[in-house]
């Protein structure tokens, strides 16, 4: 296994029901992110035509971008496949993340040994439902992944009983999904008053507040928000510099998303 190095603490971006097949919006999110700094993708087989749309969009910029995308698929035959396109889109892909745990134990196997021939940077894993932590808890334990990803916001905390803990002391880097709640933690906007204690910190809007609350976590090193805006790809990138929140900001985020 390659020693483990951290990954951030950086804003990503997400590719989850944004742009799936539609290459023109594709180029127009990651070129605006990219252009505003940020440096890791994560998308999946499952995200419709995202992953060929993201590959284009990279384009010339593929070498300084990190991809993290998944292999997602009960059967190994099927897994491969996904691999193969892959490849073929990216050109190679730094983080491979078995997704939601599907067939974990028989995947791994092949994996690993792209990872060991230099072809895979990091293997991690990921899923979405606090039922299944119990038994991605498992799959750290086996020391075999170098990556973990999983929800985490204000209203969704349920990685800090065991899972966050377990990354910091196996020294895993951590990808968190769904930062801003899938969008339904900004139904509400705090206003720019509420958020006066937070412009010190660089935080200007309610998306910038949640993503630093994310990020100021020390064990987490990338928050990976999605988007089909342009302007909001931009807005999310500026949350990923310090300064980082300390206890006081933090308290103050959660009493605004609570
Ligand atoms: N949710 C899951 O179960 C899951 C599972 C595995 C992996 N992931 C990964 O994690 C990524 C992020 O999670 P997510 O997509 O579920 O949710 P999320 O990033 O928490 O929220 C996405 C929503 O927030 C909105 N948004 C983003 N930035 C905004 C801004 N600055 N201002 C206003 N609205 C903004 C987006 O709408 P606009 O398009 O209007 O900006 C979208 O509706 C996924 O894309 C995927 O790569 C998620």
């Amino acid at each position: 296994m390659i020693e483990k190095r951290r990954l951030g603490p950086v804003v990503g971006l997400g590719t989850w029901r944004t742009f799936d097949g539609d290459a023109d919006l594709a180029r127009d999110v990651v070129g605006a992110a990219f252009d505003a700094g940020v440096r890791l993708f994560d998308s999946s087989p499952m995200y419709g035509g995202a992953e060929r749309s993201l590959g284009t969009a990279l384009g010339e910029r593929r070498d300084e971008a990190t991809v993290a995308t998944k292999i997602w698929s009960e059967s190994l035959q099927a897994g491969r496949a996904q691999y193969t396109d892959q490849v073929d889109w990216f050109g190679r892909v730094e983080i491979e993340q078995i997704h939601n745990l599907a067939a974990w134990q028989e995947q791994l196997e092949w994996l690993e040994e792209e990872r060991a021939a230099g072809r895979i940077d990091r293997l991690g894993v990921t899923h979405y439902a606090p039922s299944a932590f119990g038994e991605l808890a498992k799959a750290l334990r086996t020391k075999r992944f170098d990556t973990v990803q999983l929800p985490h916001n204000p209203r969704e905390r349920d990685c800090e009983r065991e899972l966050l803990p377990l990354a910091a002391e196996l020294g895993l880097a951590v990808i968190v999904m769904r930062p801003l709640g899938e969008g339904s933690l900004l139904r509400r906007l705090p206003s720019a008053e509420a958020l006066a204690p937070l412009r010190d910190f660089g935080v200007e809007t309610w998306p910038q507040a949640l993503l630093k609350w994310v990020l100021s976590d020390e064990r987490i090193d990338v928050a990976i928000p999605a988007t089909t805006s342009a302007a909001h790809a931009r807005e999310n990138a500026a949350a990923g510099s310090p300064p980082w929140f300390g206890p006081d900001e933090r308290q103050l985020v959660e009493e605004l998303a609570a």
